[in-house]
């Protein structure tokens, strides 16, 4: 069958299509049904179906004669490390860690938060849990104290799992000084903090509440696999909106398992056993999916590779692992080769290394800039596939099922809807536009399985956020077109979030942190274009009347607060004094058409501008940082 059989076959049997996929799961108790719809718009899919999502991750595959498999490949070059960790290797040890947990009073439905570097660790942390029916949280090590406390007020866990620091290349990240700053703001207190000692920096404890890593599981009697039902969360992911607070996105067991396992042969085109790669971070959803689970339920085995793509040593290091690791498909951000290619252009790095067994490059977490993707075939000759998809929605949205049917490329596309998802582009008024009209990206309810049924305790911003604004329809917050061939063209956000090296930032969060400055008045942060990360977060300030400080040194201290309270991660390095903002007469700030003069792109002075002149102002502010040229 192709692409368009199968789709069709969704089409005509959504329910039947996804009770058929999960036969090729485990299930303690096979579910009576797929789709529970009596409290439409709200989904749950396998909800009387009892699952463990450790057991079909790993045990399943040590039961069917695969535990001798290598599960984990870590490859560490900032540490100088390799390990290979088998299928029986990770049951034991998620056996161990479970029971440990257990035997600290951690149970099913119980919050756990992960705040850990890429280190093996990691990925039985967050299988433990699944194993024990616990309810895992991962933050994502590039956020400061401030943003893990916010998580952990949110998840109110009941333990934590840290490790002691992260290794970013020329700088060790302290993560047991930051998890303890962060202890120190919440109103939320763990009853246990379990910390993995890195030789690189091994943390302090805290007598009463943190445990070793080891000494924490001495003893511990291992844990079984705990069934829960098919709509236990498997684990809450928080990700960036349009507010400072960030939304937790709820991933449901059944249908993660379900879904995932039919991406890895389907979408993936990989067979269990072979090799696979997703150079991201288990903070993010790529490396929830695609570095954790999806590899692991359908039997092959994933790397976990602690570096970057330049610099460690250099950018010839995904080649080098590509080919040791012998990877059969690879999974990463266009900004990650963008950083390859300014350091590599001709690609010579590559020469003498045998990536005979590579068959496909996926793409995702951003637009694929065709320079970039032609870039990539021409160094490699192996198939280059972008894939749209969002932390809500935990695998592709859109893509090319390179196992069902590889389809031609469009470079810029990422092809179509995969099975599963009615991607409808709407106008204003909730009607679907003709293709290649721009408007906004929306995907018929229900969603399919794995996909988030609501957000942790608020399902009220879940409806606002994803529901409200066209009944019966998620609202993806992407703007974009569909062409005449089906194919789906990605475009913008139509919120306030940016995406900076592949990751997801909310311009509220740091238009909330610069507010917070003595001196500022009023300010906005747009995102501008940048050749290496994509877009780069830009502050505004507009001063309180009367100061007369430097201005170099209000962006400076504005720059370190960013840092110090959002994390590195938000790359927040631009920033000007202006006199005023640019807005409606009704007072919104507007930032799209700040973005625009940002980027030297033409726009229209919006109609309802209170002062046109205001634009220019901006232009000129910023030009002395080489933005707003034509
Ligand atoms: N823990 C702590 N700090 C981290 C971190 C982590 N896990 N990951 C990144 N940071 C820090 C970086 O060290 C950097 O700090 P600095 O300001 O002191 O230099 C800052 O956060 C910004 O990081 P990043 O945006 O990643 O920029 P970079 O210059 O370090 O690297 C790339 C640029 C393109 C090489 C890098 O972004 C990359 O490899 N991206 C891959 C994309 C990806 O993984 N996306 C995830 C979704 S698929
Ligand atoms: P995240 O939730 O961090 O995965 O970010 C999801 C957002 O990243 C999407 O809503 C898009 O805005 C953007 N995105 C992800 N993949 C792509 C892609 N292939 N092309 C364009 N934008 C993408």
């Amino acid at each position: 069958m192709g692409y368009r059989e199968v789709y069709e076959g969704w089409q005509a049997d959504p329910e039947g299509f996804w009770m058929e996929a999960a036969r090729a799961i485990d299930w303690d108790r096979f579910p009576t049904r797929g789709l529970k719809d009596d409290r439409a718009p709200f989904y749950e899919w396998f909800t009387d179906g009892l699952v463990n999502g450790c057991y079909n991750a790993v045990d399943r595959h040590v039961a069917a004669g695969r535990g001798g498999q290598a599960a984990i490949l870590y490859d560490s070059p900032v540490t100088g490390t390799k390990q290979t960790i088998t299928f029986a290797d990770l049951q034991a040890r998620t056996a161990r860690l479970g029971g440990a947990l257990q035997r600290a009073g951690v149970g099913v439905g119980d919050r756990v938060v992960i705040y850990m570097p890429m280190v093996p660790e990691a990925v039985v942390a967050m299988l433990a849990c699944a194993r024990i029916g616990a309810i895992h949280s991962v933050v994502f090590g590039g956020f400061a104290a401030h943003e893990l406390a916010v998580r952990i007020d949110d998840a109110t866990p009941k333990a934590i799992l840290a490790g002691s620091c992260g290794i970013e290349p020329g700088r060790v990240v302290h993560y047991k000084p930051l998890l303890d700053a962060a202890l120190a703001q919440a109103r939320h207190q763990p009853e246990v903090c379990v910390i993995f000692q890195r030789p690189e920096e091994p943390g302090t404890l805290t007598p009463g509440r943190d445990h070793e890593w080891e000494a924490f599981q001495e003893g511990a009697a291992p844990a079984d696999c705990v069934p829960v039902p098919g709509d236990h969360p498997a684990y809450i992911l928080y990700t960036s909106g349009t507010t400072g607070q960030p939304k937790g996105v709820v991933r449901p067991t059944g249908g993660h398992l379900v879904a995932l396992n039919w991406t890895m042969r389907n979408f993936y085109g990989v067979e269990p056993g072979e090799v696979f790669w997703a150079a991201s971070d288990v903070g993010w959803v790529v490396g929830h999916s695609y570095i954790c689970y999806a590899p692991l339920i359908a039997g092959n085995t994933t790397v976990l590779f602690e570096g970057k793509p330049v610099g460690t040593p250099d950018a010839g290091t995904f080649w080098r692992v590509i080919e040791e690791h012998k990877v059969a498909a690879f999974f990463t951000a266009p900004t990650a080769f963008r950083a390859v290619k300014r350091e590599d252009p001709r690609g010579e790095m590559l020469a003498g290394h045998d990536l005979s067994r590579l068959r496909s490059i996926f793409l995702a977490g951003e637009r694929a800039d065709p320079d970039t993707v032609e870039w990539l075939q021409r160094i490699t000759g192996t198939p280059v596939y972008d894939h749209w998809w969002q932390t809500e929605t935990g695998w592709p949205i859109a893509g090319n099922p390179v196992g069902i049917e590889a389809l031609p490329v469009k470079i810029g596309s990422p092809t179509v809807a995969m099975p599963g998802w009615d991607v409808r582009i709407l106008g204003e008024d909730g009607t679907e536009v003709p293709p290649g009209t721009l408007g906004a990206i929306a995907v018929k309810l229900p969603l399919p399985p794995g996909t988030l049924p609501t957000l942790w305790n608020a399902e009220e911003r879940y409806r606002k956020s994803y529901l409200d604004r066209f009944p019966g329809w998620y609202e993806t917050g992407d703007a974009g077109m569909k062409d005449a061939d089906g194919y789906l063209w990605i475009m913008a956000r139509t919120d306030d979030v940016i995406n900076v090296a592949g990751h997801r930032l909310s311009t509220g969060l740091m238009e909330e942190v610069l507010a917070g400055h003595p001196d500022v008045a009023e300010c906005a942060v747009i995102g501008v274009a940048d050749e290496l990360k994509g877009q780069l977060p830009m502050g505004f300030l507009c001063l309180n009347k009367g100061c007369d400080r430097p201005h170099e040194d209000i962006v400076r201290e504005e720059v370190a607060r960013v840092r110090d309270e959002i994390g590195p991660v938000a790359a927040f390095r631009l920033a000007v004094v202006v006199d005023r903002l640019p807005k409606t007469r009704s007072g919104k700030i507007l930032r799209a058409a700040m973005a625009k003069v940002a980027d030297g792109q033409a726009y229209k002075v919006p109609a309802t501008i209170d002062d046109p002149a205001i634009l220019d102002e901006i232009a000129a502010a910023i030009r002395p940082l080489g933005y707003a040229r034509a």
